[in-house]
């Protein structure tokens, strides 16, 4: 099963911007087509997003470079490989990069190649996604227990214009239940906040995600009670059927302190876990994520002792990037008790494998996410979350790239079920 041609071009993603989309074609005459996303507060420790810098195009946004490395280096080097042996074709691209985050070929390129031989390889096999992935990685997910949603119902700091500090909140299945009927929970609840957020006289406008982003909210704290009247308004427990799970994103108000500006106060780490002690209590998280910045250990650690007494998920992304390196530190410091994956922070699919494959054997809770800046309708990382048997998958509520991921997940529960 070799790789006899590649296609590589720019689309358009989610925000407007291009992104990359790689079509391979195998000698079975099976084609496989990826693209993929990149985020707008990505962590500093993430692959790199090569662009152009050519300002007369897309503002210097443009993915040519990108492009071109496929269409030359990278199409020269993947001739031989077989595509079913995606470990050797990642390591292959890895290699070939030759830096420890993809800045001379770029993560879009790596990514967009790694993906679309891996579809291609299924297709070949006549494989669901997923079920190749389980294969080639020797994963054995519990298929009863599908990916729950993790909805983004309200979003601010850079997915937003003058919303929250904060960058995401989000409605979060709490039963282990059909991933159909919890979505359908979720966005009945989404829909009810909207009333809410109309009461309250907020805009009901949503941001890069598809989730409803209210300028003049008056404080961080508000979307939380907001979501709660919403679930109870919807007919649920809060806590029982659903829960709260936040994403800070905190490297973005950190600048040695943490400036939250809705409160109008700096903070430092210690203070800054003492004010989210206070909500522990009071609502009814599931987890919680980049509440500290990125390289904030020390931070880091304290707030894992609470949430751990707590029962609450205490989740990395800018800190782990799914990065085995970052991770393996996350655990030895016992900093975190789960992790954000996304293929795009690392570039390749072996090493997001890898990295989902560490969390697992330390019961380290994985979260398959979508990014922020721009998605596309390839729905991925559905696929790759029940392979890695994550425990929810993280995308927003409304928008046609969001919803494909829901689309997909249920598809997948369609076809569990009548098996
Ligand atoms: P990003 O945000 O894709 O813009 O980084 C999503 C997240 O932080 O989870
Ligand atoms: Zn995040």
């Amino acid at each position: 099963m070799k790789i006899t041609h590649i296609q590589a071009y720019e689309i358009l993603a989610s925000g407007g911007y291009p992104t990359v989309e790689v079509k391979v074609t195998l000698d079975t005459g099976t084609i496989g087509i990826a693209s993929v996303p990149y985020g707008a507060s990505a962590g500093t420790h993430e692959a790199t997003v090569l662009t152009d810098k050519d300002e007369t195009r897309w503002n210097g946004q443009g993915n040519l470079t990108a492009v071109n490395n496929i269409l030359t280096e990278i199409t020269a080097a993947t001739r031989e490989i077989d595509a079913d042996n995606q470990i050797a074709l990642d390591s292959a691209l890895i290699a070939l990069d030759g830096t420890p985050n993809k800045a001379r070929l770029g993560g879009n390129a790596v990514l967009a190649v790694s993906l679309a031989t891996a579809r291609a390889a299924a297709n070949a096999k006549r494989q669901p996604l997923y079920r190749y992935m389980m294969d080639t990685y020797s994963l054995q997910p519990d298929l009863s227990k599908l990916p729950q949603p993790m909805v983004v119902v309200i979003e601010g700091g850079k997915h937003a214009d003058e919303s929250t500090d904060f960058q995401e909140f989000c409605i979060t299945a709490m039963e282990q239940n059909s991933v159909t009927e919890n979505v359908r929970k979720a966005l009945e609840t989404y829909h009810h906040l909207k009333k809410v957020l109309k009461n309250e006289k907020l805009s009901i406008n949503v941001g890069n995600e598809g989730a409803f982003a209210p300028n003049g909210i008056a404080s961080n704290e508000a979307p939380m009670q907001y979501i709660v009247e919403a679930i109870k308004n919807a007919g649920y427990t809060p806590g029982k059927d659903l829960g709260i799970s936040i994403d800070a994103a905190a490297s973005e108000f950190f600048t040695g302190n943490y400036e939250l500006k809705l409160e109008g106060r700096q903070f430092t780490g210690e203070e800054l876990i003492n004010f989210y002690a206070e909500w522990v209590d009071k609502y009814p998280f599931v987890s919680l994520e980049d509440m500290l910045a990125e390289d904030d250990w020390d931070s880091w650690v304290a707030l894992n002792k609470l949430l751990k007494e707590k029962g609450i998920t205490h989740i990395g992304d800018d800190l782990t990037v799914t990065n085995i390196t970052r991770l393996r530190k996350a655990i030895e410091l016992d900093a975190i008790t789960g992790i954000i994956i996304k293929p795009n922070q690392i570039g390749t699919l072996s090493e997001t494998v890898a990295c989902c494959k560490i969390a697992n054997e330390h019961g380290i809770t994985t979260v398959t996410s979508h990014r922020g800046g721009g998605e596309t309708n390839d729905h991925f990382i559905a696929d790759l979350a029940v392979a890695v048997g994550s425990a929810y998958v993280k995308v927003g509520p409304t928008r046609g790239e969001r919803v494909s991921k829901y689309n997909r997940l249920m598809e997948i529960e369609r076809e569990l079920l009548k098996r």
